[in-house]
This record gives C-alpha cells, sequence and structure tokens, in this order.
C-alpha cells in the first residue's frame, strides 16, 4: 500500500469529471487500499479517486468513531435525495483549515458496486448522508467551496495559494 498525494484546492485537476469504473480488478483494489491508508492517514472521513488524482468514479467513506468501518462505493449513484435539507459545517482534505457551511439533503438512497464489485443500496442520513454527498461531487468535478459565495471562495482560494508558497519558501 501506499499514500498518495492529495490535490489541494484551487489545482484545477479538483476539477475533472470522473470516468466510470469499467472493471473492479486488481488495479482498482490497489487504488481502493492506498486510497484507504491516505483518508486514514490524514485523519480524513472520506476521500474521492479524483482527490488523489485517479478520475474515475470511486470514492471511501468512514464515519465510524474507531474508524474501523471503511465504505467503498464504486459508480455511486444517488437514486433519491430527501427535499429536507440541513446546514453542517464541512471540511475537505483538499482545502485544509477550512470549515463552511453547506445545505445537503438529510437523507439519499445510492447504488454503487462495493469493492469486490458487488452491486449494492444503502440508505444514508445523518453524516453518512452528507459525506456520500460530499464526495460525489469530487467525482463531478465539485469541491464544496463551490457552494460558498463568490467572495468567500476568492478568500480561499487566495489563502489557500498564500500557504502553498509559504510552504514551498520553507521546503
Ligand atoms: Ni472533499
Amino acid at each position: 500500500m501506499a499514500l498518495l498525494p492529495i490535490l489541494q484546492y484551487p489545482d484545477p485537476r479538483l476539477h475533472t469529471l470522473a470516468r466510470p469504473v469499467k472493471e473492479v480488478d486488481a488495479r482498482i483494489k490497489t487504488l481502493i487500499a492506498d486510497m484507504l491508508e491516505t483518508m486514514y492517514d490524514a485523519i480524513g472521513i472520506g476521500l474521492a479517486a479524483t482527490q488523489v488524482n485517479a478520475h474515475e468514479r470511486l470514492i471511501v467513506i468512514d464515519v465510524s468513531e474507531q474508524h474501523d468501518d471503511p465504505l467503498v462505493l464504486i459508480n455511486p449513484e444517488i437514486t433519491w435525495a430527501s427535499a429536507e435539507k440541513v446546514m453542517n459545517e464541512e471540511g475537505c482534505l483538499s482545502v485544509p483549515g477550512i470549515y463552511d457551511g453547506v445545505e445537503r439533503s438529510t437523507q439519499v438512497k445510492v447504488t454503487a458496486l462495493d469493492g469486490n464489485g458487488q452491486s449494492r443500496t444503502i440508505e444514508a442520513e445523518g453524516l453518512l448522508a452528507v459525506c456520500i454527498q460530499h464526495e460525489m461531487d469530487h467525482l463531478l468535478g465539485k469541491v464544496f467551496v463551490e457552494y460558498l459565495s463568490p467572495l468567500k471562495r476568492n478568500r480561499i482560494k487566495t489563502k489557500m495559494l498564500k500557504s502553498r508558497r509559504d510552504t514551498e519558501k520553507s521546503n
């Protein structure tokens, strides 16, 4: 297994549209293992393949307290989303240190393949529902800061670019 570099906003590659996974083969299984390792190492609760510059429809999630209950969703599709929405504070491993409110459906139903290529349907609510919607946005090339006002988004962009320059200077 290997830790993968996580693309940092505003990297334009984060806006790539992911293509469906054709086959859950050894290559995809390695990518899943690497993504899980990368997510746990970064102390995140979700990671989309887009964020590690692999533009295929694959996300990994673990919202459990003990970080021992990984969920793998391949080619996920939301088949139903509740009309009821709620505002949650969200963060993202591609936008470290930034947290802001995004409105999401409180419940969703998702069909996807699991890590063994088996089809499954998940009914999610609470944090899991939010996380699934956030990660699936990544597969469409959308980062959560794009829900915020242009003013806020530009401030975040400036801050991220500045902190990257500072990091590069100190390296
Ligand atoms: Ni994210």
